[in-house]
C-alpha cells in the first residue's frame, strides 16, 4: 500500500496509477435494501432491528423522512432501530427532503399516496429536475392527488383511500414497481406491476420478510391491499453497486487478488459478476446463503484476460448502476464495451452517458456515443486529467478506477459526491491498491 498515493484535498481527491488490488473487505450495507427496509419498518408493527444499514447520505434521507412521519429511530453507524407505526404516520411538518435520492421521492410518494394527510417532497437540485411522471400517473390513477412542477420536484401528494391498480409500466424502473406495490398495500384489493424487462427484486423479497403476501411471476409482481407487516431483525447484505467498483478495479491487474465478504448476490443485483467472468476474469464464490429471502456470500477476484462486452436489452436494465464504471474500464479491455438500450442513464443523478463520455475523453479515450449507450474501443492507454464528477456518486467512483491504470495523476473533481452512496469509497480504495 502507498497512503500517499490518494491525496483528499475539500472536494478533490488525486489519484495515482496502482499496480494490483489486493485485500479482503466489506462493504456498507446495499442502499436499495436499507430503503425499502426503513420504509416498510415505520408500515410495519414492532421495532425493526438492523445493522449494516447503508452508510450513505441517500439512506440517510430517506430515515430523516420517516422520522418526520412519526417514527422513533436510534441510530449508532450501521446499526438502527426503527419503532414502527403499522402505517399510522404522523403528518409531516415541514416538507420532506429527499436530498440527492430518487429512490426516497419515487418510492416513499406510495406511501404517501395512501396517507390521510397532504405532505410535500423537495429535492436537490439534481433531484428536482429527475422525470417523476412515472410514478405521478399510477399513483393518480389509484386516487392520490399529486402536484408537482412539470412533472419534477417538488411534489405535494394528498393521500387517498387508494383504489387497486393493474399497471404495465412503460419504463424499467423497480422504483416504480416499488412505489405502485407500496400504494397496493394500503388500496382496497389487489395491485399488479407488469415490468417490461425484470428489475430488482427487492421490494417483492422485502415484503415478504415483512410477513407480506406477495405474488411473483417472471415479469409481475401483485399485493392484495390491507395486510399487516410484522417487524423484522437483519443484517443488511453489503452494497454490490458499491463493490462493483472494486470488483472493476482488481479485473484490471493481472497481479490482484480481492476477497469480499457478505456482499448481496441476488441474481437481479449481481449480473456485473457474470459481465465480468464472461469477460475472462475468474470470481469463484466461496460462500452463499439466503438472508430474509435475499442470496448473500463471499466472492474471489482473482483478473484473466479482460476481452471486451456488449450490453443491450435486459443486461442494460438489470447492469444499470455499474455501467458508468464498466464504460470506464473498457479502454483498458481488448475488445472494447458496448453499451447500448441504457437510456435511462441519461435520467439519474447526471447525464451518465454524456458524463462517461466526456470525462474518457478527457483521459485521451476515443468514445462513440449514443441517444441509448455508449461504445468504447479496447486497448487505449488513457493519461490522468481533471475529471468533473457532475456531483454524480457514481461518476466519481467510476473514474477513481479508470484513473487507477492512467498515466500520471488523475483529479477527480466533486468526488465528495462519494457519500451519498458510499462515503468510506476513497479510503478502502487507498487501503487495497498497491
Ligand atoms: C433503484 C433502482 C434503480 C437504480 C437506483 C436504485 C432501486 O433506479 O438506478 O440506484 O433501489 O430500486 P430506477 O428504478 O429508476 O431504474
Amino acid at each position: 500500500m502507498n497512503p500517499s498515493s490518494i491525496k483528499t484535498e475539500k472536494s478533490c481527491v488525486t489519484i495515482q496509477p496502482a499496480n494490483n488490488v489486493v485485500g479482503s473487505i466489506r462493504i456498507p450495507g446495499d442502499k436499495s435494501i436499507s430503503h425499502r427496509y426503513a420504509m416498510l419498518s415505520g408500515l410495519a408493527q414492532g421495532t425493526t432491528k438492523l445493522s449494516n444499514f447503508s452508510t450513505g447520505a441517500d439512506c440517510a434521507s430517506t430515515l430523516g423522512c420517516m422520522v418526520a412521519l412519526g417514527c422513533t429511530i436510534r441510530r449508532n453507524n450501521g446499526d438502527i432501530e426503527i419503532d414502527g407505526r403499522a402505517g399510522d404516520f404522523a403528518a409531516p411538518k415541514s416538507s420532506l427532503d429527499c436530498g440527492n435520492s430518487g429512490s426516497t421521492m419515487r418510492m416513499l410518494a406510495g406511501i404517501l399516496a395512501g396517507q390521510p394527510f397532504t405532505s410535500e417532497m423537495i429535492g436537490d437540485a439534481s433531484l428536482s429536475r429527475r422525470p417523476m411522471r412515472r410514478i405521478i400517473e399510477p399513483l393518480i390513477k389509484m386516487g392520490a392527488k399529486i402536484e408537482s412542477r412539470d412533472g419534477c420536484a417538488p411534489l405535494r401528494v394528498t393521500g387517498a383511500k387508494l383504489n387497486a391498480l393493474s399497471y404495465h409500466m412503460p419504463v424499467p424502473s423497480a422504483q416504480v414497481k416499488s412505489a405502485v406495490l407500496f400504494a397496493g398495500l394500503l388500496a382496497s384489493g389487489e395491485t399488479w406491476v407488469e415490468e417490461p424487462v425484470k428489475t430488482r427484486d427487492h421490494t417483492e423479497v422485502a415484503l415478504k420478510a415483512f410477513g407480506v403476501d406477495v405474488v411473483r411471476e417472471k415479469t409481475r409482481a401483485g399485493v392484495r391491499g390491507g395486510q399487516k407487516l410484522r417487524a423484522i431483525e437483519a443484517v443488511v447484505p453489503g452494497d454490490i453497486s458499491s463493490a462493483a467498483f472494486f470488483l472493476c478495479a482488481a479485473a484490471l491487474f493481472p497481479e490482484s487478488n480481492l476477497v469480499i465478504d457478505s456482499l448481496l448476490l441476488n441474481p437481479t443485483r449481481a449480473v456485473l459478476l457474470d459481465v465480468l467472468i464472461g469477460m475472462g476474469a475468474r470470481i469463484p464464490v466461496i460462500s452463499i446463503e439466503e438472508q430474509h429471502g435475499e442470496l448473500v456470500g463471499s466472492v474471489n477476484v482473482q483478473p484473466g484476460t479482460l476481452k471486451g462486452a456488449r450490453i443491450r436489452g435486459a443486461q442494460a436494465a438489470a447492469l444499470i448502476d455499474e455501467l458508468p464504471v464498466l464504460a470506464a474500464i473498457a479502454p483498458y479491455t481488448r475488445d472494447g464495451v458496448e453499451i447500448r438500450d441504457a437510456k435511462e442513464l441519461r435520467v439519474k443523478e447526471s447525464d451518465r452517458i454524456a458524463a462517461v463520455a466526456e470525462n474518457l475523453r478527457r483521459m485521451g479515450a476515443r468514445v462513440e456515443e449514443f441517444e441509448d449507450g455508449l461504445r468504447v474501443p479496447g486497448q487505449q492507454q488513457l493519461h490522468a486529467a481533471d475529471i468533473d464528477s457532475k456531483e454524480d456518486h457514481r461518476i466519481a467512483m467510476a473514474f477513481a478506477v479508470a484513473a487507477l491504470r492512467a498515466r500520471g495523476e488523475t483529479r477527480i473533481f466533486g468526488a465528495d459526491a462519494a457519500r451519498i452512496s458510499y462515503p468510506e469509497f476513497f479510503h478502502v480504495l487507498q487501503q487495497i491498491t498497491e
